[in-house]
């Protein structure tokens, strides 16, 4: 039986949870608060609430999970990418709290940990886990990226965004529409009502498997200039329209290479993975894909889609089934070097 505590501090959550052999225990996530007034994540304000929120929640994931410090296997926590004053704190804590009970610390890539949480076990069941090879699609706040996963450490990424993310460029056309952050959900929320046709944005080009969103972001800051420039209502009155619109052409570009990719490699076993990945446009035009090219779709469950530390612990349990631990002097990473 191998127990391993997951610890998340990569952004703006906080988050501990527990995994027995695979199977959850407890998933505990505290989302900060602090940053909705400032429209964006304010990195110094996230590390020190990290300082004030990890004990508490690592206590509470413990209690959850019905068991002791003392019944811990391994610590696994988020190494990287991410930001480093947030990182700090969780590797830091991880670090004493191993040392503490003389047991391993493993180090774990967040994105890998993203698609890795498709094979999270929940009340001991088994899911519906992707095959492998598989093609995923990681679209979160910080990444967008097409990984080609051939075995839980086989992870190779053939094509990725060149200057934003997919959330990004969601959250950034809602802060200039007012939209509060993070704007990605309300945008979905607003799409539902209105016309994605209403507006029409140029799609990027980009060479190979990537992705372009600045592009994007610009063009729909300019729709914005001009049409308030005629109506300084225009927003308000055509909200719904342009969340639809925006989201629609975010998800053609995601889906148009990605088509490309599995088409290529010949995948059908396909997933989707990171915060993006809880868009209803979005995995709609996965269920729309999978009928039209014979995909099998694999989806996470909401709670596993944005941060979280069951992911963490699951891409912990698998190393330490390969004894793939890490040393104390281990330091965090804020970005991927490729
Ligand atoms: O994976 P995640 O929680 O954090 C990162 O590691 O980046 O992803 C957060 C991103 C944000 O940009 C947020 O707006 C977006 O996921 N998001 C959504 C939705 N829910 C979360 N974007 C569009 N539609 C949603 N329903």
């Amino acid at each position: 039986m191998t127990t391993i505590l997951g610890i998340e501090s990569s952004c703006d959550d906080t988050a501990a949870a527990v995994i027995r052999d695979g199977a959850l225990l407890s998933n505990v996530v505290s989302s900060q608060k602090v940053h909705e007034s400032y429209g964006g994540v304010v990195p110094e304000l996230a590390s020190r609430a990290h300082q004030q929120n990890i004990i508490p929640v690592v206590d509470q994931a413990l209690k959850k999970a019905g068991i002791n410090k003392e019944n811990l296997d391994a610590i696994a926590f988020t190494r990287g990418p991410g930001l480093m004053g947030s990182l700090l704190v969780g590797t830091s804590f991880a670090k004493g709290l191993s040392s503490a009970l003389d047991i391993p610390m493993i180090d774990v890539n967040h994105l890998h940990a993203h698609v890795l949480a498709h094979f999270i076990k929940e009340n001991g069941e088994d899911g519906d886990p992707p095959g492998f090879p598989f093609l995923c699609l990681l679209v979160s706040g910080g990444n967008s990226q097409i990984i080609l996963v051939s075995s839980y450490k086989d992870m190779k990424i053939i094509g990725q965004t060149i200057d934003d993310a997919a959330g990004e460029a969601f959250d950034k056309c809602a802060k200039v529409m007012g939209l509060g952050y993070p704007g990605g959900p309300v945008v979905d929320r607003l799409a539902k009502e209105g016309d994605a046709a209403g507006f029409k944005f140029n799609k990027p080009r980009v060479s190979g498997y990537n992705y372009s969103f600045s592009g994007l972001k610009t063009s729909f800051l300019y729709l914005l200039r001009d049409g308030l420039k005629k109506d300084s209502g225009f927003i308000e009155k055509n909200k719904a329209a342009l969340c639809a619109s925006l989201q629609k052409t975010i998800i053609d570009v995601l889906m148009e290479q990605f088509r490309k990719a599995a088409k290529d490699l010949g995948v059908k076993e396909i997933a989707v993975a990171g915060g993006v990945s809880a868009n209803s446009g979005l995995r709609a035009a996965f269920e729309d894909h999978a009928r039209r090219f014979g995909w099998k779709i694999h989806i996470p469950p909401f709670a596993y889609t944005t941060d979280n530390a069951a992911m963490i612990a699951m891409a912990g349990y698998f190393k330490y089934e390969d004894r793939d631990f890490c040393p104390m002097e281990a330091a965090p990473f804020s970005r991927v070097v490729v």
